[in-house]
């Protein structure tokens, strides 16, 4: 029998990744109960609209994009970033529609994406050992004792930009910003004159041309709003589960449960222990929730988790984010896939986890032709099982940054300490997130054609 679930039952669980070491402890509680009186930051009706989408995904009718920073900061908030990576996802979804026919889900790692599980507790500078940097929400990067030592005020403020970024992307997406009409402004302005903007400038010139048609025929922004405004959703990692809990409250609508932190959460690779903390929480919540799924997830452990986190099997419901390196994922995905071929569920991509190298320089980095061919791999192994590629989800960021190695411009080591800014893992910059999106593209465009042909030949 299932026992009770209660947004507080996962405290009777070990809990990994959540830090203990607040200097006091009743300063936490006492946060926590501060943002239980907060304001929700979605509401269920729009987590029950990305379940309907994400539904749509594992049919194979739609195609997932989901992005963003590895990690949110407070030094990087600033309107010009968040608009950056918001413009950056509508241009990338642009083009993987017109290649794939198929509308686009666009999620950002945004608005809440703070909290980091870490390889190790401890960071060593020159024989100095300190707590590791865990994200914002809980600690500062600066490698200070006072910096690195927990702060339940953090977990406010974290609050607070997650509801400022997220009353922009409102805007954004909802206001005239995403209209398709100005589908050449979204265009980054050190993207403009690279191949990849030559190449987006020449996709955007043929929807203006298709909108001028339609428009001709009497189809445009006010009798169809979806060409002037957007669907765009949140979210993030669910792991500091004392914050997701104050989130957690009751639907009027429906009388569940709902996380209102972010219309989606996932579980990270290190906290999906079927008899864990994060597994318990997530098990009775009822927004959209993923699972990261890495090499060395066997297939009866992924049923097991399949059976306590989508009980009902509902579609859309569960997001599996495989996260395996380029080099592993041949070896790993087919007998997923295999095991999860009666359960509804997304299958989505993560090629940035299983590919992260240290450079000589001593910087985390990953190289571009690893990200890519990991997508690749992932297509053509879902394809081979008969699987829908569901979609992609990636840590990038507008910015011009220098963190991975690779793309069109041939980023080197030696780049990688020009525009080092990320607080954690190293991101795509938006030229070489856009030039991935076109090469997915392509690659989903030759899948499209494939299907074609086959149905050609069955009649
Ligand atoms: C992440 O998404 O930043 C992350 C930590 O991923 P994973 O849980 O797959 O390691
Ligand atoms: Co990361």
């Amino acid at each position: 029998m299932t026992e009770h679930w209660t947004p507080a039952s996962w405290r009777g669980k070990p809990a990994k990744h959540i830090p203990s070491d607040y200097p006091d402890m009743a300063e936490l509680s006492r946060v926590e109960t501060t943002l239980r009186k907060m304001p929700p930051l979605v509401f269920a009706g729009e987590a029950r609209r990305l379940k309907a989408a994400l539904a749509d995904v594992v049919e194979g009718k739609a195609f997932l994009l989901q992005g963003g920073d590895c990690a949110e900061s407070f030094k990087e908030f600033a309107a010009d970033n968040i608009r950056d990576t918001f413009r950056l996802i509508l241009q990338m979804a642009v083009v993987l529609t017109f290649a794939g026919g198929k509308p686009v889900v666009k999620v950002g790692r945004m608005a809440g994406q703070f909290g980091k599980p870490r390889s190790s507790p401890v960071e060593t500078i020159d024989g100095v050992e300190l707590p590791s940097y865990r994200g914002d929400n809980i600690n500062g990067m600066d490698f200070t004792p006072e910096s690195r030592t927990p702060d339940p005020q953090r977990l406010i403020q974290a609050y607070s930009q997650s509801a400022a970024t997220l009353n922009l992307l409102r805007a954004f997406a909802g206001g005239g910003y995403a209209d398709l009409y100005n589908i050449h402004r979204w265009t980054l302005g050190f993207v403009a004159d690279s191949p990849q903007g030559a190449r987006y400038r020449e996709l955007g010139d043929k929807i203006s041309e298709s909108l001028s048609f339609m428009e001709a025929l009497g189809i445009n922004a006010q009798t169809h709003p979806t060409i002037h405004q957007v669907d765009f959703f949140t979210s993030h990692e669910g792991l500091l589960l004392g914050y997701e809990e104050a989130m957690t409250r009751v639907d009027s609508t429906s009388g569940e449960w709902y996380d209102t932190s972010a219309h989606l959460l996932w579980i990270g690779e290190r906290t999906r222990q079927l008899d864990g903390a994060h597994v318990e929480y997530f098990r009775g919540i009822r927004n959209p929730i993923g699972v990261k799924v890495g090499p060395t997830l066997e297939p009866d452990e992924l049923l097991k988790l399949i059976d306590v986190l989508n009980p009902k099997n509902e579609a859309g419901r569960l997001t599996l984010y495989g996260r395996f390196g380029y080099d592993k994922i041949e070896g790993r995905l087919p007998a997923l896939l295999k095991a999860t071929k009666g359960a509804n569920v997304v299958w989505a991509i993560d090629p940035m986890h299983g590919n992260t190298l240290t450079a000589n320089t001593g910087y985390k980095t990953r190289p571009f032709d690893r990200i890519l061919s990991e997508v690749k791999s992932f297509i053509d192994l879902c394809k081979a099982e008969g699987t829908h590629p569901g979609g992609v989800h990636l840590e990038m960021t507008g910015q011009n940054v220098t963190e991975c190695l690779g793309g069109a411009r041939a980023l080197s080591e030696g780049d990688l300490a020009d525009r080092y800014h990320t607080h954690c893992d190293p991101r795509l910059n938006g030229e070489q997130a856009l030039e991935l999106a076109f090469l997915v593209a392509e690659k989903l465009k030759d899948e499209r054609v494939d299907l074609q042909q086959r149905i050609a030949q069955a009649f």
